[in-house]
């Protein structure tokens, strides 16, 4: 398999991923190998970087059965995901998918309608004509507020500082630490036990599977960004612990993902321990929010450099009712189309991973147990035979007329196969109703440039700085022929 360009000195592509994320992104999407081998000069870690949706239908969908979620993923999201829904692999996370998913339906997604919109008034209402403010902060308090109230009755919108702040700083070391030697180090470590466990019975066999769980997380957490972690952590499971505890003495009927967690059994009839529950709740509250806000944030600074757009995306939010409900949901087509393309311009998982399980031939190489394989939305997104001119950033490209020419998996925001994200329709859903509010109550003006920065998701750097302007209550539909 071809080498990929960028691999910098002795840590090779492990130095330039660390260096500058975004360079090698763009490096990668103008390579037309679909395949590229990357150089990770750790002993027993083999990595590969799949550029083609033939390559990701592949591997995420057609042998899905032959990969699990990667180890340095499962790495840098163990200490806030545990084995939740996003990290966790097997049986385990097929049983907790089960239990999960009928929360997601579109059905049920419906009852979530109301909460989104309110809490899009409630982030506006603290908006002051003619302030500034970091339209980022703004878009992650809102996501915030309706993923607590939705899927766990939490006012999280009112805590949302606090919380904010532990969050940042776990997912800030999430970012920092994927890629780093130190997890490389230790994904070689736990490599090496399992593969010992694989040769071996008795008694050193059962001591190298315990090493190799060990190693599923970090053994410690050194420095001052570790300290930071572990108080961040303590914060929210404390906070988490509360809200069940809460529910557990609550004689109320709660209809949430909280109250199906808690009363969840598996096949033998057992509940699930606190620490699962705990573990399915931050990966979901995370999950739930962190992606959306800044999929949101993207899309106003993307519409509001764009003035024709944005009066376009305005009038349509103009011609829905004061508080829009999933009945206008099929009239915010622009909308939609705009936070969907916001997601492929800068989407907020902009790189993700499989480990394969076993010897498996994907784009015609013989790949060894154990292969990383890193999926780059980002770098998909980014390529002009896929997307022409991927920089400019276009709404209409998800006309349908121009989606039915597309591969499928050219599309990647929310990943694809059996471990597809479980809120995508909530996310599109959450967007349509709360730019619908945004736009209605304040006209945005962007007050700078701002650009993508590669942490744990791809998060604006500078938080995207808005002068926002009230617009007048009373505003007549204007029926606007409202272009792509
Ligand atoms: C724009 C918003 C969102 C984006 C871009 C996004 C992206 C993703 C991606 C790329 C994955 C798959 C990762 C992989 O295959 O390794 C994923 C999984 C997941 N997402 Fe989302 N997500 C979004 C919103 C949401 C929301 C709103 C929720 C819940 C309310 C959610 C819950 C989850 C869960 C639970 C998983 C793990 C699913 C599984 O492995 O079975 N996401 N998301």
């Amino acid at each position: 398999m071809p080498l990929a360009p960028g691999g910098e000195g002795l840590l090779g592509h492990n130095a330039a991923f660390r260096k500058n994320r975004m360079r090698m992104m763009r490096l990668l999407a103008r390579q037309e190998h679909p395949i590229l081998r990357l150089d990770i000069p750790f002993p027993g870690v083999h990595a590969a970087m799949a550029l083609d949706p033939d390559i990701v239908q592949e591997v995420l969908v057609e042998k899905n059965r032959s990969f699990v979620k990667s180890d340095m993923l499962r790495f840098g999201l163990y200490e806030l995901g545990g084995e939740g829904l996003f990290t966790s692999n097997g049986d385990l996370w097929k049983r907790q998918r089960r239990t999960m998913a009928p929360l997601f339906t579109p059905r049920a997604l419906e009852a979530y309608a109301e909460d989104m919109v309110a809490c899009a008034e409630r982030t506006v209402a603290g908006w002051r004509d003619g302030g500034s403010l970091s339209l980022s902060h703004e878009t992650t308090r809102l996501t915030m507020g309706v993923a607590g109230k939705t899927l766990f009755d939490a006012d999280t919108f009112s805590e949302a500082d606090e919380i904010g702040e532990a969050l940042t700083v776990a997912l800030e070391w999430t970012g920092w630490i994927i890629g780093r030697p130190l997890a490389v180090g230790h994904i070689a470590a736990r490599r090496a036990a399992e593969s010992l466990a694989r040769r071996t019975t008795g008694r050193l066999h059962d001591a190298a599977v315990r090493a190799e769980r060990r190693l599923t997380g970090p053994l410690f957490l050194p420095g001052k960004r570790g300290r930071g972690l572990r108080e961040a952590i303590r914060f929210l499971d404390d906070h988490v612990q509360k809200m069940i505890d809460q529910r557990r003495g609550s004689a109320a009927p709660h209809p949430d993902l909280l109250t199906r967690l808690l009363e969840a059994k598996d096949e033998d009839g057992a509940k699930m321990s606190d620490r699962q529950v705990r573990d399915e709740v931050l990966t979901l509250f995370i999950a739930g929010h962190e992606t959306t806000a800044t999929g949101l944030a993207w899309t106003l600074y993307h519409a509001g450099r764009d003035p024709e757009l944005y009066r376009a995306m305005e009038r349509e939010a103009d011609l829905v009712g004061e508080r829009p409900g999933v009945e206008d949901l099929p009239r915010l087509g622009l909308c939609l189309r705009a936070f969907k393309e916001a997601l492929r311009v800068a989407p907020p998982v902009y790189v993700f991973g499989r480990d394969s399980i076993e010897p498996v031939t994907i784009g015609g190489y013989d790949l060894p147990w154990r292969t990383n394989i890193m999926l780059a939305p980002w770098a998909l997104h980014h390529q002009a035979r896929l997307w022409p001119e991927p920089d400019r950033f276009d709404p209409a490209r998800f006309l349908p007329e121009h989606e039915a020419g597309r591969h499928r998996y050219a599309y990647l925001p929310f990943g694809a196969g059996p471990r597809i994200c479980l809120g995508n329709h909530f996310a599109y859903m959450e967007a349509q109703l709360t730019l619908a509010v945004l736009l209605k109550r304040f006209r945005f003006e962007i007050l700078g440039a701002d650009e993508p920065d590669p942490g744990a998701t791809l998060r604006p750097k500078h938080g995207i700085r808005v002068r926002v302007h009230r617009r007048e209550p009373a505003r007549v539909a204007v029926a606007a022929t409202t272009p792509a």
